[in-house]
């Protein structure tokens, strides 16, 4: 936990995103360079997602959504993919109180009809324990692909569509934010990605449309605080254009 240690001495820039997600990869790689067994990884992984969840609540960051595991996920073997749903269930046993605490509210995105009965239910309380908290919002994409989640917006559009409660001209893009999984939360500002790919994996890919990417070599379980404030502090260097010329951002700040 090096990284919470030397949060006092760590620089936050003063320009921050709003809304952050993480693709947290590297826990496997993480724990053979140290010859221990993959899920080691993933719990010293667990330990940075909360350092970090908790560092964005401090700074006053309004959102962080964590990609924990894929819908391609499921195909790892069966029994990482068992101690993977063990540790969830263990951490959201043991860290709810702590987001509560934290005025931290917790949402869980993806596809939760595959998950043990045990497991819904869980997050259905911790969901449910932290509803009323403002502070950051934590989203959790578990059993979660992007595609999914456009696929699942399109068929309940289809839906309505179908029962005569909306028209195709009604269709547009604000229309089809509202039916995907992340409807209340604003489109992300900067995507971090962990352990040296570059690449987003089937993420959030209608909401990263203007996203800005942040890609680097470090392994998840390494990330900590002052590899948060690295990744923020390129972020605030660079210039978002939102389709504007240079140009015209520059009146805009000016003004
Ligand atoms: C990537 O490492 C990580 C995962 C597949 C998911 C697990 C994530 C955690 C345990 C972090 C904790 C999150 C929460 C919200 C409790 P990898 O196995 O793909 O690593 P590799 O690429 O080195 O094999």
């Amino acid at each position: 936990m090096s990284g919470d240690q030397n949060r006092e001495t760590i620089v936050w820039p003063e320009v921050l995103p709003q809304h952050v997600a993480i693709v947290m990869d590297g826990n496997g790689r993480w724990a053979q360079a140290r010859s221990l067994p993959r899920h080691a990884g993933h719990r010293e992984g667990v330990q940075s997602a909360r350092v970090v969840t908790e560092a964005c609540g401090r700074l006053g960051i309004k959102a962080l959504t964590l990609f924990a595991f894929s819908s391609e996920n499921w195909q790892r073997p069966a029994s990482e993919v068992s101690l993977l749903m063990e540790l969830f269930l263990r951490a959201l046993q043991r860290e709810t109180s702590r987001l509560v605490r934290n005025n931290i509210r917790l949402r869980l995105i993806g596809d939760r009809s595959r998950f043990s009965q045990r497991l819904q239910d869980e997050i259905a309380a911790a969901e449910e324990l932290t509803a009323g908290n403002t502070g950051l919002q934590l989203t959790v994409a578990a059993s979660y692909g992007g595609r999914w989640d456009l696929t699942q917006a399109t068929a309940a559009i289809a839906r309505e569509v179908q029962a005569g409660r909306l028209t195709p001209e009604e269709i547009t893009p604000e229309c089809i934010n509202r039916y995907l999984s992340t409807a209340d939360l604003p489109d992300p500002d900067l995507l971090i990605r962990t352990g040296g790919e570059r690449r987003i994996s089937n993420f959030l890919l209608w909401q990263f449309a203007y996203t800005e990417f942040y890609f680097t070599d470090v392994l998840w379980p390494d990330f900590r605080a002052p590899e948060l404030a690295q990744a923020f502090a390129d972020y605030a260097r660079r210039q978002r254009r939102l389709g504007r010329t240079a140009e015209q951002v520059e009146r805009l700040q000016r003004a």
